[in-house]
């Protein structure tokens, strides 16, 4: 909105009034000190216009302006151009400015929609860093889980370890002991019984032949024990005659030292199995065997070996006591290695073991392992 300055229009008044009544003065320097000063009190072209038609008007009396080719209306618009000349400048620096400022914007306008698209890339990589920081968490998560399973698996491992070297000492043991009362001793008394014939020899035929006989008894239960041991380390029969002779053997001196009935009934194909698994099947019956013979209080077993699609499968049932299966598995006491090793025996060569044992029923070890037999070729 325009507006004028007194003090400035009382200035401009007199200096108009001097300029025009000196016939020969210049107008320059005092009309744009004029301009000057209206530029720094903030005045426009328009508030100049005002002041100086307010001035002209003032002077009106004093001059002619009302003729058109008037001097005197002249003069005062060249003074008024004059004074005009820093405002215009002043205008133009202005424009000038507005222009700068224009540009700036421009470019600033720029800048921001070039920062834009830089912050939304920014935030789409920000947004990819932080689902791959969570994938990266879910991942460390479980590898965690994994490190402290495989760390669990490692305890249970070493335990097991630990079972099985404590179990091979006491087997150790008990052969040493064995080896010694069954073996040793009779050897001991074989030799006092040669002994006292070398020195008795002269007490007569009568007496010569019972030191004999009972020697040879000490022999029989050396010998007897010795085939025992070599039986039960690895059956000689198992290799050379197969399973079934194998289990009809290992049966029948067990069924004579526990008055147990063991009845077999067994598939003969079973034999085509290579010798590895027929020695699981074997080792599978040997320890059921020596379950119930040692925990189940049972009068009859029976050993069944049948083919099934696809596999072959062996059960042992007892009629005995019975025992909570899933209980003593998966107790933390420490385990005996029986059923453990049947399992581990039976899931080395890809088959299955199950146990199942309940009241009045007694126990059923079944295992059954994968069989294909060979189609004889044409
Ligand atoms: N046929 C069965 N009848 C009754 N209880 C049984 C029978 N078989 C196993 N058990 C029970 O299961 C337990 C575990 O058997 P497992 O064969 O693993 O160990 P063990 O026979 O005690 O010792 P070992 O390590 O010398 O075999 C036995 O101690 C017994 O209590
Ligand atoms: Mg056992």
């Amino acid at each position: 909105m325009p507006h004028t300055n007194s003090a400035l229009s009382a200035r401009y008044l007199k200096a108009l009034h001097t300029y025009l009544a000196r016939q020969k003065a210049a107008a320059g320097e005092t009309a744009r000190a004029l301009g000057h000063s209206a530029v720094s009190a903030g005045l426009v072209t328009l508030d100049l216009a005002i002041i100086h038609e307010h001035s002209v008007l003032t002077l009106a009396p004093s001059f002619d302006f009302t003729d058109a080719g008037s001097a005197f209306l002249k003069r005062a618009g060249v003074f008024f151009t004059q004074a005009l000349v820093p405002l215009e400048k002043e205008q133009r620096t202005t424009r000038q400015n507005i222009r700068n400022l224009r540009q700036r914007n421009e470019t600033l306008r720029l800048h921001t929609a070039a920062l834009a698209t830089a912050n939304r890339r920014l935030e789409r990589a920000v947004a990819g860093r932080k689902s791959g920081e969570l994938a990266l968490l879910r991942s460390q998560d479980e590898s965690r889980a994994l490190y402290l399973e495989s760390q669990l698996m490692q305890k249970k491992l070493r335990k097991l370890t630990h079972q099985i070297i404590s179990a091979q000492e006491n087997e150790r043991k008990e052969i040493s002991r064995e080896l010694h009362d069954e073996v040793v001793q009779p050897l001991v008394g074989i030799n006092v019984e040669l002994a006292a014939l070398g020195r008795g020899a002269s007490n007569g035929v009568l007496s010569l032949h019972s030191n004999i006989a009972r020697t040879q008894r000490l022999v029989e239960t050396s010998v007897n024990a010795v085939h025992r041991f070599a039986r039960e380390l690895r059956p000689a029969v198992l290799d050379d005659l197969g399973l079934i002779p194998a289990l009809h053997a290992y049966s029948k001196n067990l069924a004579a030292r526990k008055n147990l009935t063991v009845r077999i009934t067994a598939f003969g194909g079973v034999e085509a199995l290579p010798i590895a698994r027929r020695t699981v099947l074997f080792r599978v019956a040997q320890e059921a065997l020596t379950n119930v013979a040692r925990h189940a209080c049972a009068t009859c077993v029976t050993i069944a070996i049948q083919p099934a699609p696809g596999s072959i499968r062996m059960e042992i049932h007892d009629n005995g006591k019975s025992f909570p299966v899933a209980a003593i598995l998966n107790s933390t006491a420490p385990k005996r290695l029986g059923l453990v090793g049947m399992n581990e025996r039976v899931l080395m060569i890809g088959g299955r073991l199950t146990i199942e044992s309940s009241p009045g029923k007694g126990t059923t070890v079944r295992a059954v392992i994968p069989f294909r037999p060979k189609t004889p070729k044409p």
